[in-house]
């Protein structure tokens, strides 16, 4: 039987207060209550692909690595789900348009993304894990509210969202956090991952916050 690190726990219980910020920020509020305009939810897709992009590219370099490689399920990458609703957000020019529209804050992201992640598998573990649990968790919620104040399905521009049926995202949370809390990190280090993840939220904040000045001030 695998050791229990207690790392899923601290990592929840560190970031209570980073997510409790995030989760008041105006663009998400928005987002949630449908009055976020359609071009405030295409240049949100358009900063996710950036930093999905940047990370599924990590990603791939710790397949199989103890730490950094046993969250890596094949149901989580999004990259290619953000560019098919990309698509249909705006059209065949998808390229040009968002990468004219990638945010400093978002920029940012991505290069500390590059600076952290490659060389340090507990840092990639934090940056992994404010993304997709979070996808799988109130990413759920943003789910249910594009379908219902905005009409989008998962065919449409909102397959970012979708991880088939509501059981399977469930078994999905709960085998993540199994699988982190069963990874061999030392409680020193798990610390140092904890305050990644803070700062990760923190980088998630400042991507919101710069659209929200545009899109719903
Ligand atoms: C208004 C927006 C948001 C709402 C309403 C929301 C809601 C929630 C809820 C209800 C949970 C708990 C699920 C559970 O206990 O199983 C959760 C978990 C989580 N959320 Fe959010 N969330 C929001 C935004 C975000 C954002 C923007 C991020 C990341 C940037 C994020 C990251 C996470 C993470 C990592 C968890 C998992 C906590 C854990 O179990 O360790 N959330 N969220």
């Amino acid at each position: 039987m695998e050791t229990r690190t207690g790392l899923a726990d601290r990592l929840r219980t560190g970031t209570k207060q980073a997510h409790r910020n995030v989760g008041a920020n105006p663009l998400l509020r928005a987002l949630l209550a449908g009055s976020l305009p359609m071009a405030g939810y295409a240049a949100l897709t358009a900063q996710y692909f950036a930093i999905y992009r940047t990370l599924e590219r990590h990603a791939i370099h710790w397949i199989g690595n103890p730490i950094a490689g046993r969250m890596l399920f094949p149901e989580l990458p999004r990259a290619a789900r953000l560019r098919h609703d990309l698509t249909v957000l705006f059209g065949e020019g998808w390229r040009e348009r968002t990468g004219a529209a990638i945010r400093p804050a978002t920029e940012r992201y991505c290069a500390h993304l590059d600076r952290t992640v490659r060389h340090w598998p507990g840092g990639f573990l934090a940056h992994h894990y404010v993304r997709y649990l979070g996808d799988l968790s109130g990413g759920q919620l943003v789910r249910r509210a594009l379908s219902h104040n905005y009409g989008y399905t998962g065919r449409m521009a909102s397959t970012f969202y979708q991880f088939s049926c509501a059981r399977t995202v469930k078994l999905l949370r709960d085998r993540y956090r199994e699988a982190i809390d069963t990874a061999p990190v030392p409680v020193a280090e798990q610390r140092a991952i904890v305050a990644e993840a803070e700062l990760a939220f923190r980088l998630n904040q400042d991507v919101f916050a710069e659209l929200g000045e545009i899109y719903s001030g």
